[in-house]
């Protein structure tokens, strides 16, 4: 799987993004360490603290699958569907995947020039509190 490929499925789920109230819709696709994509969009609510971004609406699919390992995910999104600049990921997202994904997985996200960067958890997400820290 590729970045380009995986990029392609990200803009697929971005699709079924359910966004009517902030209008910004997010698509994501995460490779599982066993080959297979797991797709997310963004789900909003009326009540508004419900709503779900769409990189842990395809974490929790996954881990709700059985899978807890992996390598990639891709994100893209904007404003009414727009991807002309980067979807970077929550806060909350960023410590959900930390969970779940190595250092060195990679975030993969949309940049300015119709290409993708890619960047590590790790560089997103220095210093960063995990599983092995509260390990008796
Ligand atoms: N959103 C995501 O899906 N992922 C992110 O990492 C950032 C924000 C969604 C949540 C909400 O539905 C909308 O974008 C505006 O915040």
């Amino acid at each position: 799987m590729t970045g380009t490929e995986l990029v392609a499925l990200a803009r697929e789920a971005m699709l079924c993004a359910y966004a009517p109230y902030s209008h910004h819709t997010v698509g994501a696709a995460l490779l599982g360490a066993s080959g297979k994509v797991y797709l997310g969009c963004n789900i909003e609510n009326a009540a508004y603290s419900p709503t779900c971004c769409a990189e842990r609406v395809a974490l929790f699919k996954a881990v709700s699958e059985g899978e807890r390992a992996f390598s990639a995910i891709a994100i893209v999104g904007g404003m009414h569907g727009a991807t002309a600049s980067p979807c970077a990921p929550c806060g909350v997202c960023r410590q959900a995947l930390r969970e779940f994904c190595d250092p060195d997985a990679l975030l993969i996200l949309l940049g300015y020039d119709g290409g993708y960067d890619e960047y590590t958890l790790s560089e997103l997400l220095p210093e960063s509190f995990g599983p092995d820290h509260i390990k008796r």
